[in-house]
């Protein structure tokens, strides 16, 4: 069920005789702001003016004589300018909310159109630990492809992790030069990952070098011309002012570039040990980028190790998707797509879309200055030659009708470059769709490190959140008469707690904006947070089980559910409005909008709450009717927190 859409409906066929631009002005209908304006309100009136040539209130009156809203809403009333305010009728509520009593879809029938969505997600890198970045790409994808599926769509999620890039080449060079064996047969993961960092900083320092003298130059030739403008030029010139402004941010840039390569100098140059390995590679950032040309090009030494260090990676990341209780249909790499980079080249290059620069091959797309580099100089192939291939192989093999890339916004330009490319090449006719999603900052307001300046990794965040999550458990388990919970049990709900908190605290935002990670604010017992919500579920099951009234048997009994004051009205419309909120979440792939949509049921719940006894209701009746409520209520909140993969518990 859609009230919104149903009412849209109404209005449909009336307005389709006014004029031929039907949808926009559908579009114009939407849940009001405030409750004294009607439930919704409809503002098509006013852009009809200029076409009907007639004042919007005459219109909206019009509207309102021909548009069918009887049994739904009582008298449609025209206010302001002309807007159209709808208030829906009591009876329509209480019948509405009487038909999906037991049902957890509150109605939501599944959509008669089903697309075969692809959804790529989470796709690390492997050999680098999973950090809090990805855990955004991991719960905001597992979020849509269950909303998608609940929606009736068919689904494929595809973990497409990096498995085939520069980092490999990096990897197997440091495994040949710089491997501690014990270490590695020890845990292999962490090893490969230690080698990565250092062959990353050792090719960071020789960068530094090459270019810290080009920045220092260029800094002495901006203080310069600073210089001189400052002792020329009219301060009162507009014009003057922003060029003085742009320079000394020119400067300012430039001190930071040329601070941070300093720190990476002057962080080998400290260890010895390092200072050694850096003498000793002088050449590091070629050789590695060799050894991953090497291993495209199918050389079986380098072939060998990858398929050592594969399984141990694969496994790594699994730990993770278990604890974060996600699961994939498919893992295609990027290496699976291995055999077919070469023909995907050829193609191009026959359709004339590729062409040689400087040695690399390259598809340049109108509009975009950066070249979409699908070969190298050196033969290796990119991450815009595999996520080709996959599109291929998701459209050709796997019939996708659409595929969503829920990736770092960073990346926009890759996928502006890859979806321009696809459609030039074979798929003008496909449905591609970055969904973009913005950086989990620390405190400091830049992207969260721990204090030791890694990246935080995201198992030790996990077991931080179930610790804290752990500590809310017990102090409320603690402080009944008699606890309820036993150890095993309390491990359980802190899990559920701990991790329900982490993946709420990233859904909440709108997933284009940066955030700031605060432990406090994820598990807060109040506000916008999973474990509030939690809470209420909770609560809803102490009252049942208080009572000692089975929330089976409600959904059979033959009672009737009564809307006697406005909370008991806003409560059940607040549910009745579950299935608009899976729309609005799909309709821009924006799992914002379902943790909405249960802040505000939470909300119209305390206000039921302080109103409205459930125990000492005035009649038998009227308590059994606010029993349903609140069973509906759980089965919302479970709901819409399991659309999200978060778990709810009965006891907290
Ligand atoms: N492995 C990439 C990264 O960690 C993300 C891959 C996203 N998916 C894709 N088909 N490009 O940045």
């Amino acid at each position: 069920m859609n009230i919104l859409y149903l009412i849209r409906s109404r209005f449909r066929g009336p307005l389709s005789r006014l004029t031929d631009e039907v949808a926009p002005l559908l579009a114009m209908i939407r849940p009001s702001q405030d409750s004294k304006f009607g439930d919704y309100q409809a503002n098509c009136a006013m852009p009809l003016k200029k076409v009907l040539n007639k004042q919007p209130r005459e219109i909206a009156e019009l509207l309102i004589s021909e548009v069918d809203l009887s049994d739904l809403c009582e008298s449609a009333e025209v206010a302001g300018p002309g807007f159209i305010n709808l208030r829906l009728r009591n009876e329509w509520i209480a019948r509405s909310i009487q038909s999906v009593r037991g049902d957890d879809r509150f109605g939501c029938v599944p959509v008669t159109e089903s697309r075969h969505v692809v959804v790529d997600f989470s796709s690390p890198n492997v050999a680098k630990p999973m950090h809090v970045g990805h855990l955004r790409s991991s719960v905001i994808g597992d979020a849509i492809a269950r909303i998608l599926r609940f929606a009736g769509h068919r689904v494929t999620t595809d973990n497409h992790i990096g498995d085939w890039g520069t980092q490999f080449g990096m990897i197997i060079y440091g495994y040949r030069h710089f491997v501690d064996p014990s270490a590695y047969a020890k845990d292999p993961v962490a090893e490969l990952a230690r080698l990565y960092r250092l062959v990353n900083q050792l090719t960071d320092f020789h960068n530094a070098k090459l270019v810290l003298p080009q920045l220092y130059e260029q800094r002495t030739e901006k203080q310069t011309q600073l210089d001189q403008a400052e002792s020329s030029g009219d301060p009162e010139d507009k014009k003057y002012r922003k060029l003085l402004k742009g320079v000394r941010r020119q400067i300012a840039d430039l001190a930071d570039a040329i601070k941070s390569h300093e720190n990476t100098i002057a962080a080998v140059d400290e260890s010895p040990e390092l200072q050694e390995q850096a003498n000793a590679h002088p050449d590091i950032a070629r050789l590695s980028r060799q050894e991953t040309s090497k291993l495209h090009a199918g050389d079986s030494e380098n072939q060998a190790l990858w398929d050592e260090f594969l399984p141990a990676c694969l496994k790594a990341l699994n730990r993770v998707y278990d604890r974060l209780e996600i699961k994939f249909d498919l893992t295609l790499g990027e290496s699976a797509y291995n055999a077919r980079l070469a023909s995907v080249v050829s193609s191009l290059k026959e359709k004339k879309l590729a062409v040689d620069s400087d040695g690399a091959t390259c598809v340049f797309v109108e509009g975009n200055t950066a070249p979409f580099i699908v070969q190298k100089t050196d033969g290796a192939y990119t991450y815009a030659t595999t996520d080709l291939a996959t599109i291929e192989h998701r459209v050709r093999e796997l019939d996708a009708e659409e595929i969503l890339y829920v990736v770092d916004k960073r990346q926009e330009e890759h996928f502006q470059l890859l979806f321009a490319t696809a459609s030039l090449w074979e798929y003008p006719d496909q449905s591609y769709r970055h969904v973009s999603f913005g950086t989990v900052m620390g405190a400091d307001n830049k992207p969260y490190k721990t204090r030791s300046g890694d990246v935080v990794g995201l198992e030790s965040l996990l077991d931080e959140a179930v610790q804290r999550a752990r500590r809310i458990v017990d102090e409320n388990d603690d402080r009944r008469a008699e606890p309820l919970l036993s150890e095993s049990e309390r491990a359980r709900v802190a899990k559920i707690v701990g991790l329900g908190g982490i993946k709420y605290a990233d859904l909440h935002h709108n997933r284009d904006s940066d955030y700031i990670f605060d432990w406090d604010k994820m598990l807060a017992t109040s506000g916008d947070t999973a474990t509030y919500m939690q809470y209420a579920y909770a609560r809803i099951c102490g009252i049942f089980r208080k009572l000692k009234v089975d929330r089976e048997s409600l959904s059979n009994s033959s009672d009737v559910v009564l809307l006697t004051v406005p909370e008991e009205r806003a409560l059940a419309l607040q549910l009745l409005r579950f299935g608009e909120a899976v729309d609005d979440v799909l309709s821009d792939y924006r799992p914002h909008l379902m943790t909405a949509w249960l802040l505000e049921t939470s909300g119209c719940l305390s206000r039921f709450y302080s109103t409205c006894s459930v125990q000492d209701a005035e009649t038998p009746e009227l308590r059994q009717s606010r029993l349903i409520l609140c069973d509906l209520v759980a089965r919302g909140i479970r709901t819409g927190l399991s659309l999200l993969g978060i778990k709810t518990a009965d006891v907290m």
